[in-house]
Parts: C-alpha cells; sequence; structure tokens
C-alpha cells in the first residue's frame, strides 16, 4: 500500500464502528499517526490497537459530539501528542429512521447536532493547523443528502447541509492550499444499518429506491477514495462530492 500519510497526522471521527473505524485503519496502513474521536470509549480502544497492530501511533479522544463545548477538545488533543494535524475525517454520524409526523424536535436537534454542528465545530478548530500543514477536511455525507429516501427526512436534511457546507467553505478557502471535499456513501453495511429497526408500516417499495439494485457496500469499498480524497497526492480536487453509491444517483 502507498505510505502517503507516512509523518502526517489524521483526525477520525465516529472511529469506533463501522465507516469511521474502516477508515482508521486505512490511514494506519498508509503510514498516519491516528486521533480517534467517537463516544463510544470501548470502540474507540479496540480501533486504536487494531490501528497499534498495524504499526501506527494512535491516541483515543472519547467526545460527546452533540455537546458543542466537548467539540473543542479532539483538535488540541491531536496537536499535543503528534504536533501536527493533516488531514480531518468527519465521520461520525447519527441516522433517525422513522415516519416524518413521528420525529421529535428532541430527535431534529440532536441528529443536526452530530451530523452539523459537530464537523462544523471541528473544521473550527482545525482550520489553523490544516492551513499549516496544507491539509484536507473529508466530510462523509449521504446520498439521502442528494437524492430523496423515505423515512429519513430529518437525516437527510443534515446530509444535504453537510454538502453545503463542504461547498461554501471550499469557496471561502479557494485561495488556499486546503482540499475540503465530501463523500456521499449509498447503503452501508454498518452497525447502523443493523440497527435500523423496520417494521410493516414502512413501504419496502419506497426504501428499496434508496438502496438500489447493487450490492450493497462494505464500509471497506470506500476507504481508498476517502484517502485519496485527504492525501496530499491530490491536487485537484476541492469542494466536491464524490457519491460512492452503487448507482443510486446515476
Ligand atoms: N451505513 C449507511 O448505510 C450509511 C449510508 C450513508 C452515509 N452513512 C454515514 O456514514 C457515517 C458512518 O456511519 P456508519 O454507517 O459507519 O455507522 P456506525 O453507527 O457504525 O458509525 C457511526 C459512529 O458515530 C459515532 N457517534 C454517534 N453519535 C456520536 C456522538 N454523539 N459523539 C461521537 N460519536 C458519535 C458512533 O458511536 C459510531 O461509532 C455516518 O456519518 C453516516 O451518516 C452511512
Amino acid at each position: 500500500m502507498t505510505q502517503d500519510f507516512e509523518g502526517l497526522n489524521v483526525l477520525v471521527t465516529g472511529a469506533a464502528s463501522g465507516l469511521g473505524r474502516a477508515t482508521a485503519l486505512e490511514f494506519a496502513g498508509r503510514g498516519a499517526s491516528l486521533t480517534l474521536v467517537d463516544v463510544n470509549a470501548e470502540g474507540l480502544d479496540e480501533t486504536r490497537k487494531a490501528c497499534e497492530a498495524k504499526g501506527a501511533k494512535a491516541i483515543t479522544v472519547p467526545t460527546d459530539l452533540s455537546d458543542a463545548e466537548a467539540c473543542m477538545a479532539p483538535v488540541p488533543a491531536a496537536i499535543d501528542a503528534f504536533g501536527r494535524l493533516d488531514a480531518l475525517i468527519n465521520v461520525a454520524g447519527m441516522l433517525v429512521f422513522n415516519h416524518f409526523p413521528d420525529t421529535t424536535v428532541a430527535q431534529f436537534d440532536k441528529v443536526f447536532a452530530i451530523n452539523v454542528r459537530a464537523p462544523f465545530l471541528l473544521i473550527q478548530s482545525a482550520l489553523p493547523h490544516l492551513l499549516e500543514s496544507e491539509g484536507a477536511v473529508v466530510n462523509v455525507a449521504s446520498a439521502s443528502g442528494v437524492m430523496g429516501h423515505a423515512y429519513t427526512t430529518a437525516y437527510g436534511a443534515t446530509k444535504g447541509a453537510v454538502i453545503a457546507m463542504t461547498k461554501n467553505l471550499a469557496t471561502e478557502y479557494w485561495k488556499s492550499p486546503l482540499r475540503i471535499n465530501a463523500v456521499a456513501p449509498g447503503a452501508m453495511m454498518t452497525p447502523m444499518a443493523s440497527a435500523t429497526k423496520m417494521d410493516e408500516t414502512y413501504d419496502m417499495q419506497l426504501i428499496a429506491k434508496g438502496i438500489g439494485a447493487r450490492e450493497i457496500a462494505r464500509p471497506e469499498d470506500l476507504c481508498e477514495i476517502i484517502a485519496y480524497l485527504a492525501s496530499p497526492r491530490n491536487k485537484r480536487v476541492h469542494g466536491q462530492v464524490y457519491s460512492i453509491d452503487q448507482g443510486v444517483t446515476a
């Protein structure tokens, strides 16, 4: 594997499971040191050990990203441990899957806090360091921010916001060396997907529209693209949303 992150430090949120864990391991294999952030301290520790088994240095910063003040801790921890930050990968996310009339204000506020406000605050905190290192941001959006999915209106709105945040920020930093991009995954087999409870009140025909005709992705299928977007080898891709969705938005 290319050692394009040798000597570089990458901060990955949502690193305790699913796509975040797979992404951390991808960067570990490319020579990066890792700052691992998640609310799930036990899962984070497992990811740290798996990164170390690949020869990478890694620290964990257990953080509840729904708490705005707590979002200020991970970047200083990365700088304390490694003296630099080269990439911020915003993977952590919460899904609200239910009938539109049943979505509560508390769910709406929480999903926006985790999926939109936390990446916003982490990017603010990381920017001075990323400008110094000429680094990168990769935000994880979703196909549901690009097209309609049933039963995920609040969640889809957060992912549309992540896409708008990526493009607006990329425009503001157009004249800097930063690279700011997003990926928009389609259905992925992760704990988030397997924890989604469905019953006969949901219309499977509508749900199938968001899954499409191809096999559901594994998190490992996406990591190479995330690593490329964050890599110093990527000199030209900026302000883009890379769909990795088995073609559902084609
Ligand atoms: N699984 C899918 O089908 C799918 C599709 C498109 C996009 N995504 C996006 O991919 C990303 C990763 O999701 P995943 O599928 O790997 O699910 P996952 O549940 O395995 O991972 C999400 C991670 O976010 C962490 N997290 C949740 N709330 C948090 C909080 N308050 N503070 C800190 N960490 C918190 C969880 O602990 C978990 O480790 C998410 O942004 C999700 O929206 C997933």
